[in-house]
């Protein structure tokens, strides 16, 4: 969690009020992975009127939005905002506290000391934090926070002063603290000893950085330079790969004119100001001295590739604006007509009934001997397994388990060489899906992603994949990527079943709802009105139960969780089928309940739950098909779903629910895109 954000102009003169705005827009894209506080750190204007004479470099630290930021920095009084800066670097940052509370002493930028020599962002945890701050305290470093960050900026200095005579670069600063650093983190650092120079790095949480310049690019790969630092003294080694001592200095890759260096979380911070950008790996540090930048790591890894391509972003701005809606999510809801089209453009062949995923078709042969498929996923994600779990044992007659990704690796799971592992993830970056991933991977298990997010960690450390293609999802509650999601497995699971001729009609009439899906989601969108009248009704509850069972039982757990997300009120979702074995107990007249009832193979079934229900004087609010009278007949209020194949009817259930939670939370005055104590990117584990 967290967004990182730093803008680095070289020879573009920027006022120092477009420095800001640059910062603040960024963090304001990145502000659904954290908003609970936020700080920017520049250098200091002219001296006299800077307060702490010592310092070059300013810090301004809010708790709160990004906006409490934005009016911070324009109430100070000594700041000349139209002053010209040729040459700047200024970092930023929006958090979700892990370690303290939001405050402005926890947020960061944090630094090295009162005169801000060294100063730093972060996303991700430090896990040794305590014994670098014992060590840290014990040489006589003091610190203000309650942060894992703070022992970096502390570390770096240690480094620093300790370095005797000899001349290291800012980035060889670096190498030297994360050699030292356990748990993940994407760090870009800022220092008045080098000043204009820029140094960021990553392992385990997403880094990377847009280019701008007038001039043409001279590569689209920038060559790694593989060394390594001498180990500080004092300072426990860690890794035994790094044990030589030569250092390899910089050298001029990219940049060097007038040129724009722009450091996110994200590609939506940079969108609006280049489409040409690099990913860092894990261990990749990046630097920026005179405006070159150049791109360096320890020892070369085995399958590491020897040079970061300079990729071209295929996302507009306008995909990351808000247009005419009032919020995010609500967007990204009713763009799912078009967004289920995009996770199957070029994908399917409606006429031949053929669905090709490029990413896996190597891997095919090998997928269809396995043993068992295992979805492993969270929130949304893996509700997303359940919603297909059924389709997908059914098109493939295999075994499959689906999980919850902190649970699986709670349980130590038996994982083998011959199962086949899907780590569903929006964000690619749910540092619980990461973890489950890797446990799978050194257990010989075939890895596959199903993410939304390109150069996302778990698109990059699966074997092979599938882009859900939905486009980015910033609304914390994640809505058009289940659906997207939803598809991608369906589709896979007709990959798998192509060659099998007694699957032939059922792959066709998938197929054919595939087809007509978009449409169909069109005609749902219509009732948003319907459901807003309904939500009106319910908005003062206290709690809300949504009950289906079979393939619309997902719909039920994913539409309780984006109540329970974005309106906090309780709500559950309940299979029907447990209704008797305690859940009954919560009926009456007063209690709220949703009931999916679709005709399929659990229809009957269905219906004997909602006699369950009404013989409690229970009110059930129906999701239902359209045409269906008999269950129309015992609703309170009814939201009538057009019919399309069974496993495809949770992508239609679910929306009317996506909806609900939209409009309740608009009605009980809450923030539907920041929900509190949530973030977009669960990073932490
Ligand atoms: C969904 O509305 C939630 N915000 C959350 O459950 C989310 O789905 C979960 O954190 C997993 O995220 P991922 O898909 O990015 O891995």
């Amino acid at each position: 969690m967290c967004g990182i954000f730093a803008y680095l102009n070289y020879q573009v003169p920027r006022t120092r009020k477009e420095v800001f705005d640059t910062l603040v827009k960024g963090l304001q894209r990145l502000e659904y992975r954290g908003y609970d506080s936020a700080g920017i750190a520049v250098d200091s204007p002219g001296k006299t009127t800077n307060k702490d004479a010592n310092s070059n470099i300013c810090l301004i630290k809010k708790k709160g939005k990004v906006k409490a930021l934005d009016e911070a920095l324009y109430n100070g009084d000594s700041m000349d905002l139209q002053e010209e800066l040729e040459t700047h670097f200024g970092i930023a940052h929006t958090r979700w506290a892990t370690h303290g509370e939001p405050s402005p002493i926890n947020s960061h930028p944090h630094r090295s000391d009162k005169n801000n020599e060294f100063v730093v962002i972060h996303n991700g945890i430090i896990t040794n934090y305590k014994e670098l701050k014992k060590y840290l305290n014990s040489k006589g470093y003091k610190f203000e926070s309650e942060t894992d960050t703070e022992v970096i900026p502390k570390l770096i200095k240690y480094v620093y002063d300790n370095r005797e005579k000899e001349h290291l670069s800012f980035s060889t600063l670096v190498e030297r603290v994360i050699q030292q650093l356990e748990g993940a983190f994407a760090l870009v650092f800022k220092s008045s000893h080098f000043p204009g120079e820029a140094v960021a790095t990553r392992r385990g949480s997403p880094l990377l950085i847009g280019v701008r310049s007038q001039f043409e690019l001279p590569s689209e790969h920038i060559p790694i330079q593989y060394n390594s630092a001498r180990i500080q003294e004092g300072v426990q080694e860690r890794n035994s790969r790094n044990k030589t001592d030569s250092v390899v200095e910089q050298q001029e890759v990219v940049g060097g004119k007038a040129v724009e260096y722009y450091f996110a979380s994200d590609a939506s911070a940079i969108i609006e100001h280049t489409n040409k950008v690099i990913y860092l790996e894990d261990d990749d540090i990046a630097a920026v001295i005179k405006g070159n930048l150049s791109l360096h790591r320890m020892n070369r890894q085995t399958g590491d590739s020897p040079s970061r391509a300079i990729q071209t972003l295929q996302m507009e701005l306008q995909q990351i604006m808000k247009g005419n809606f009032e919020a995010f999510m609500q967007k990204e809801i009713f763009e799912q007509p078009e967004s289920v089209v995009n996770t199957m453009r070029g994908r399917i062949s409606f006429d031949g009934s053929k669905v090709i995923l490029g990413g896996l078709k190597d891997h095919l042969k090998e997928i269809k001997r396995c043993r068992r498929l295992i979805m492993i996923g969270c929130g949304t994600s893996f509700h997303a397994a359940v919603a297909t779990r059924q389709i997908l044992e059914e098109l493939t007659e295999l075994p499959v388990m689906v999980e919850l990704a902190s649970d699986f690796l709670d349980r130590y799971t038996p994982v083998f060489r011959d199962d086949v592992c899907f780590f569903i993830s929006q964000s690619g970056e749910t540092a619980d899906t990461l973890m489950a991933l890797r446990y799978c991977k050194d257990r010989g298990a075939l890895t596959v992603g199903i993410t939304n997010t390109v150069g996302s960690s778990i698109s990059r450390e699966t074997d092979c994949g599938v882009h859900i293609n939905a486009g980015p999802e910033i609304g914390v509650a994640s809505t058009k990527a289940y659906t997207s999601q939803f598809v991608a497995i369906i589709m896979f699971g007709l990959m798998m079943s192509e060659d099998r001729i007694s699957m032939q009609k059922r792959r066709e009439e998938i197929i054919i709802g595939l087809k007509d899906l978009p449409d169909m989601i069109k005609k749902v969108l219509e009732l948003d009105g319907k459901i807003k009248g309904i939500a009106q009704e319910l908005y003062q509850q206290k709690s809300l139960l949504v009950m289906g069972r079979g393939f619309n039982y997902a719909t039920c757990l994913e539409g309780a969780l984006k109540i329970k997300e974005i309106t906090y009120m309780h709500s559950e979702g309940i299979l029907a089928g447990e209704l008797k074995h305690g859940p009954l107990a919560l009926i009456d007249k007063d209690m709220p309940v949703i009931m999916v009832i679709m005709r399929d193979a659990c229809y009957t079934k269905c219906q004997n739950a909602l006699q369950q229900v009404t013989a409690r004087q229970g009110r059930p609010i129906l999701i239902c098909s359209e045409d269906d009278p008999e269950t129309i007949k015992y609703a309170y209020q009814t939201i009538g779903l057009p019919h399309t194949v069974d496993c495809l009817q949770g992508v239609l259930s679910v929306i009317p629910l996506q909806l609900m939670s939209f409009h309740l939370a608009v009605l009980r005055g809450f923030d539907v895109d920041c929900p509190r104590n949530l973030a977009k990117s669960v990073t932490v584990e």
